[in-house]
């Protein structure tokens, strides 16, 4: 039986605030005509997470992210749709015997006293989901190894460094062996080792215990190491659901081409073969013409390409010219380009 850990219909999530304008006068201003201003931070998601998946939500800043994992946690209700967790919580009632079954650590929202040691809240957590004495330390032993932390166990968790503290938040969500663990940027601002460790952890613990992991980043790396299935999110929506290896088709299919032409015409004869190629050609970036022209095209063509472009311009006109393999990033930056303009900030007044 393979019983879904998350299941989400038509989820939305649009955010009201009030505009405010600039200064003294703006605040006077603000105060008579009120500007609402909806945003739509989460647009009509449908999708679901089967138990013992690793699954990666990835997008830039502002995508929707930690929107969507506030919701899948209960911190904050949709707008409208629903997400069902383990086939029977509707997770916007924040359900007691929902909480108990999950653990998170949302980026800047700390679980850990800061005056305290960490084995001060691991004892506190202990105490609160009335943690057995054998499992609790068997658990914690195990946890402190793997992060080669134990010395930092007694010592007040402000002083620690932003690594050692990510680790100790990781330890205390996963004290209380939940079945179902949401991370919001976990390895954000942390250094090479710590972050290598965390991942290391994270796979360790979907491995051994079967703990589905939700994992929001917008760091390829963690994504690559750790999720089977990456879901990429752009302005509140999907723009891609399913392997790794599926869009690493796409990076090997691919040559990448910038090329840097002498003069402004030969720039814009190469833009319009681009334009006219049905496809055939894909440009990878927006940019002005002292920048170079950047696109893609099936690495089986790459000999051809060449050839057009020279017959097009004449070797002369080209100043530079690369060919390079296509990044996970470059793959990435283009689906979340394929959503131009969506975004919606619609002001009305009351
Ligand atoms: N409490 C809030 N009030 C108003 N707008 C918000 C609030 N939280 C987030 N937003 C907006 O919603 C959008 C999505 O934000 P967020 O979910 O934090 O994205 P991400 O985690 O992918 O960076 C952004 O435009 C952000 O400014
Ligand atoms: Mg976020």
């Amino acid at each position: 039986m393979n019983e879904l850990a998350i299941n989400i219909q038509n989820l939305e999530k649009t955010y009201s605030t009030f505009k405010k304008d600039a200064g003294f006068s703006g605040a006077i201003k603000s105060f008579f005509v009120r500007q609402t201003i909806r945003i739509p931070a989460v647009k009509t998601m449908s999708f679901s997470i089967a138990k013992g998946e690793f699954i990666g939500l990835l997008g830039p800043n502002g995508a929707g992210k930690t929107t969507l994992l506030k919701m899948m946690t209960g911190l904050i209700p949709p707008s409208s749709g629903s997400v069902t967790a383990f086939g029977q919580f509707d997770t916007s009632t924040r359900p007691p015997a929902y909480l108990r079954r999950i653990g998170m650590v949302m980026g800047q929202r700390n679980q850990l006293h800061p005056d305290l040691p960490a084995i001060d809240s691991f004892k506190l957590a202990q105490a609160i989901y009335g943690i057995p004495d054998e499992p609790f330390e068997r658990r914690l032993k195990q946890s402190l190894h793997l992060f080669e932390i134990e010395s930092k166990l007694n010592i007040p968790v402000r002083k620690l460094s932003l690594g050692e503290r990510m680790k100790m938040e990781l330890i205390l969500a996963i004290l209380h062996e939940p079945e179902l663990l949401f991370l919001d940027e976990p390895t954000i601002g942390l250094d090479f080792n710590a972050a290598k460790q965390i991942r290391n952890f994270l796979a360790e613990t979907n491995r051994q215990f079967g703990i589905t992991i939700i994992l929001t980043s917008h760091y390829i790396k963690d994504i690559e190491e750790l999720c089977k299935r990456v879901i990429l999110i752009n302005e509140g929506e999907v723009v891609y659901d399913g392997s790794l290896a599926g869009l690493d088709v796409r990076v090997q299919g691919e040559r990448l081409f910038n090329i840097e032409t002498v003069d402004e015409s030969s720039h814009s004869k190469i833009m319009q073969w681009i334009a006219s190629s049905e496809g055939q050609v894909k440009m990878t970036q927006d940019v002005s013409s002292n920048e170079g022209i950047s696109f893609a095209v099936n690495s089986q063509k790459v000999g051809e390409t060449v050839k057009e472009i020279f017959q097009l311009v004449g070797p002369h006109a080209i100043r530079d010219m690369t060919i390079n393999e296509r990044s996970l990033e470059d793959v990435f930056a283009e689906i979340y380009s394929r959503r131009p303009g969506a975004t919606s900030v619609s002001e009305e007044r009351d």
